[in-house]
């Protein structure tokens, strides 16, 4: 239930999930439910040495096999939830991207988990969350879908990435109403 994947997402979805990371500068990126690593490796290659690469991530095996195979990302074993709470602890300011490969069922219950992302990221942060194709109408999906419409100024969401089992897409939110300012 919590991982909620009997695959790992394919490099054509990590490719769409990570292209708002910026190709230069010292971005702060923030993944959440990192899994067995297939975001974050895309996130590596693309800050290739740069910036800040934090992940939260519940499952404790997970999260030991992450922090292993990359040592540069800060590995944190908790619910995505705490995440003001993790960021505000390593001393994390306005993040700019946040990628997600959280279930549905991490978005349930409160406080609320959108919430907390759109306030942790800055003005012109991103925020990338994906879903199987098949899942896009349930009523978990619409309940998300509508959390990011009021969280964020413009939620768009891109064409299905066929070459992903089962099949996803990607919905990318920007512009956060209730955005960090810069320190
Ligand atoms: C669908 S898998 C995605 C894994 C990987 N990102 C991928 O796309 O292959 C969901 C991951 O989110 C983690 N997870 C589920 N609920 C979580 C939560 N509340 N906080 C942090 N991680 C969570 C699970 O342990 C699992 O590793």
């Amino acid at each position: 239930m919590r991982t909620a994947a009997v695959l790992p997402s394919s490099v054509g979805l990590a490719a769409r999930m990570v292209a708002g990371v910026p190709e230069r500068g010292e971005p702060v990126v923030v993944e959440l439910g990192a899994g067995t690593g297939a975001f974050t490796s895309a996130i590596q290659e693309r800050l290739c040495g740069r910036g800040r690469h934090v992940v939260v991530e519940l499952n404790d095996r997970f999260a030991a096999e992450i922090a292993r195979a990359y040592p540069s990302v800060e590995v944190v074993c908790d619910h995505a939830v705490r995440l003001p709470a993790v960021l505000a602890e390593r001393g994390v300011g306005p993040v700019d991207v946040v990628v997600s490969g959280l279930p549905w069922i991490a978005y349930t219950g409160a406080p609320p988990l959108i919430e907390s992302v759109a306030r942790a990221l800055a003005p012109d942060g991103v925020y990338t969350q994906f879903a199987y194709n098949w899942t896009r109408w349930a009523t978990p999906a619409r309940r998300l879908v509508d959390g990011l419409r009021t969280e964020f100024e413009e939620v768009v969401t891109t064409m299905t990435v066929w070459r992903n089992l089962p099949p996803a897409m990607v919905y990318v939110a920007r512009r956060p109403r209730a955005a960090q300012a810069a320190p």
